[in-house]
């Protein structure tokens, strides 16, 4: 509802990375399993997903999963090394390269139907929030062949071979688009884009190299009636482009205040955000006093969903989560 700036009883509130591992049932499950194994599982991904549900009063739930996966799905050698993050065997620096990554079927991730259906049998009324990685964050990786800091691989491409990069960011789009669709119409009510590296690219460059793309994706998931989010990591100085690119929920980072989004981001669209998840290792009179903040700034938006402003960091104490859950639903019916 609140994605679609519809009055809602309470501000909902769900965590990015709430699956995962802060939690000790997580690390129990997943002992001895190797990150992409789990999240080819079915039964895993129900479980994990399940997780943060059980323990918190939160309003969604994401589906466990990784940016990766539709990658490794259509065959490119990708591992998640615990600490580091994506590793690509082959990176990705030309034209076979890029056309070594084929089209995604349904029949190539027979688990995430399964998983899917799974969850939305056990979830009830609680909404399945499907995801993929944007082509942005997902080149990176693929063209860098891991965790970068400057990307310099990926903006010698993007500035200096546009049409390689062009080539690979619509084989991209039609991947991810291909994917979500699988998650949409096995049962997910809601999707999140995450570009989460895309914070390093100016606006203008936005606009020519990624906005094309990520526009394509929200116009064709859009027929498929679930409401879009669209988030990235410090991507201030983006969220009046990101707004453009056509989601109907605008992904904020800690790094800008809710109320200066507002102004940012075009009308008719809700926000999502933006505690800064490391306020969590703060006493609770500090949470409680941001999470308010938070609070109070969302209500200059349009609808506002309550978050982190990036994913739950892994010492995050489980307690103090599902004590702000239930304090942001506290806080924010006083104002209904
Ligand atoms: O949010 C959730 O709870 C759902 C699950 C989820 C994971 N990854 C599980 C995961 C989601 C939505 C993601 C998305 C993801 N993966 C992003 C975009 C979101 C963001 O945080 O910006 C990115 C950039 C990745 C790539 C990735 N995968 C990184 C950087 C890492 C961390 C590496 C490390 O160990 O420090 C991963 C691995 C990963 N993905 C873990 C989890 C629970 C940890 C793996 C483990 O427990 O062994």
């Amino acid at each position: 509802m609140a994605c679609r700036r519809k009055p809602v009883p309470h501000t909902p509130v769900w965590f990015m990375r709430q699956a995962g591992r802060s939690l000790p049932e997580y690390l129990r499950v997943r002992e001895g399993v190797p990150m992409l194994e789990a999240c080819a599982r079915p039964d895993m991904i129900v479980e994990i997903t399940m997780q943060p549900v059980r323990r918190y009063s939160i309003d969604a739930a994401i589906f466990f999963s990784d940016i990766v996966v539709p990658l490794k799905a259509v065959g490119v050698d990708v591992d998640l090394k615990p600490g580091v993050g994506p590793v690509i065997a082959d990176p990705i620096r030309d034209v076979s390269g890029v056309d070594a990554i084929r089209e995604l079927t349904p029949d190539d991730v027979p688990y995430v139907t399964e998983a899917v259906q799974g969850l939305v049998g056990e979830l009830g009324s609680t909404p399945l929030i499907g995801f993929a990685g944007a082509p942005f964050t997902l080149a990176a990786y693929l063209i860098e062949g891991g965790p970068s800091k400057n990307h310099d691989h990926t903006k010698a491409m993007m500035y200096g071979e546009p049409e390689l990069w062009n080539r690979l960011m619509e084989r991209l789009t039609d991947l991810t688009i291909a994917y979500l669709k699988v998650q949409v119409e096995a049962g997910a009510s809601a999707i999140q884009l995450f570009d989460s590296w895309v914070g390093a690219v100016a606006p203008q460059d936005y606009r020519d190299s990624v906005l094309p793309h990520t526009g394509r994706i929200f116009r064709e998931i859009e027929a498929l009636g679930v409401p879009r989010i669209h988030f990235g990591v410090g991507t201030g100085e983006l969220l009046g482009l990101m707004g453009e690119a056509g989601a109907d929920v605008v992904g904020v980072d800690w790094r800008v205040p809710l109320d200066e989004a507002v102004r940012r981001v075009p009308p008719g669209k809700a926000l999502q955000g933006n505690l800064d998840p490391a306020v969590l290792f703060a006493p609770w009179e500090t949470v409680r006093g941001r999470a308010k903040d938070v609070i109070d700034r969302g209500r200059t938006a349009e609808g506002h969903i309550f978050n982190l402003g990036h994913g739950v960091l892994p010492s995050t104490n489980p307690d103090v989560l599902a004590r702000l859950a239930d304090y942001v639903h506290e806080a924010s019916a006083n104002y209904a």
